[in-house]
């Protein structure tokens, strides 16, 4: 029996989302792609397990210890136990408001970066303090929010190699902060307790630093990696 956790992947249609659906599947996690149309999410959910085993089975069932599932966002949201949200900033609070319910009690991971186009490569932080306290404050205190994956640009994730960027976590609680780690770790990245929500701030805003440095300096996906280890 399968006693991970259930994840739902809320905009799991998108980039980021599909990345990450890619690497938790990989590993044993049951995914649920959401989507605003559940057709969509569906051709993705068969896109994946095409790339994970070579042949989409009707049942979604690639073995025994790892499944795909597609719904509506809301459906996904219901059925499952940790809440991945990678949408859009324009949709963060439409998004945030059609699965408040279903996420009560429940862990909810924001990845949104609030980029305000054209100027992606400037911070704009809303009035909140970031995306995460927004959704904090529209979810309310029976969800945790925790801040991960806003560093890592999607083109590392479908790939089979190592991601060479670390994952700054922030949170409401350290516990939730604690378990969203696991998920980094079975994403096979390294994850960094970075602290509070309030802390997100900086998180989020490195996303239009390293997008700037993307451009200034001709890199692919720059990402960051924490120094200062001791040697064991
Ligand atoms: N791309 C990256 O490398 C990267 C890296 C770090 C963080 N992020 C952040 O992760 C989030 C998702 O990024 P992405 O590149 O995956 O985005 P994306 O591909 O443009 O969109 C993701 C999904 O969001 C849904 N969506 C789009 N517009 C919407 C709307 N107006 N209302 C409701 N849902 C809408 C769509 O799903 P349906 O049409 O199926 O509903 C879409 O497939 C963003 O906040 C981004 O800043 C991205």
């Amino acid at each position: 029996m399968n006693t991970l956790p259930t994840i739902a992947i809320i905009g799991g249609t998108g980039k980021e989302g599909k990345g990450l659906a890619f690497r938790w599947a990989k590993t044993g996690y049951h995914v649920i792609i959401g989507s605003r149309t559940p057709e969509k999410a569906r051709s993705t959910a068969a896109e994946l397990i095409t790339l994970l085993s070579g042949t989409p089975d009707s049942s979604m069932l690639l073995s025994p210890t790892v499944y795909l599932d597609s719904a509506d966002n809301l459906t996904a949201a219901q059925h499952a136990d940790i809440l991945v949200l990678t949408v859009p900033y324009a949709a963060h609070r439409s998004t945030l408001e059609s699965i408040r319910e279903a996420a009560q009690g429940k862990i909810l991971v924001d990845v949104t970066v609030p980029l305000v186009p054209p100027k992606v490569t400037k911070v704009q932080m809303p009035p909140s303090g970031s995306a995460a306290q927004e959704a904090r404050e529209i979810l309310g205190e029976g969800v945790e929010v925790v801040d991960a994956f806003q560093n890592i640009s999607y083109e590392h994730l479908l790939a089979e190699k190592s991601v060479e960027c670390d994952v700054l976590v922030t949170g409401s609680s350290k516990e939730a902060r604690q378990q969203v780690l696991e998920l980094v770790k079975a994403a096979g990245m390294t994850g960094w307790d970075a602290g509070p929500l309030e802390n997100s701030v900086v998180v989020e805003g490195l996303t239009s630093v390293l997008i700037h440095l993307n451009k200034q300096y001709g890199l692919r996906s720059s990402g960051i990696r924490i120094i200062g280890i001791p040697a064991e």
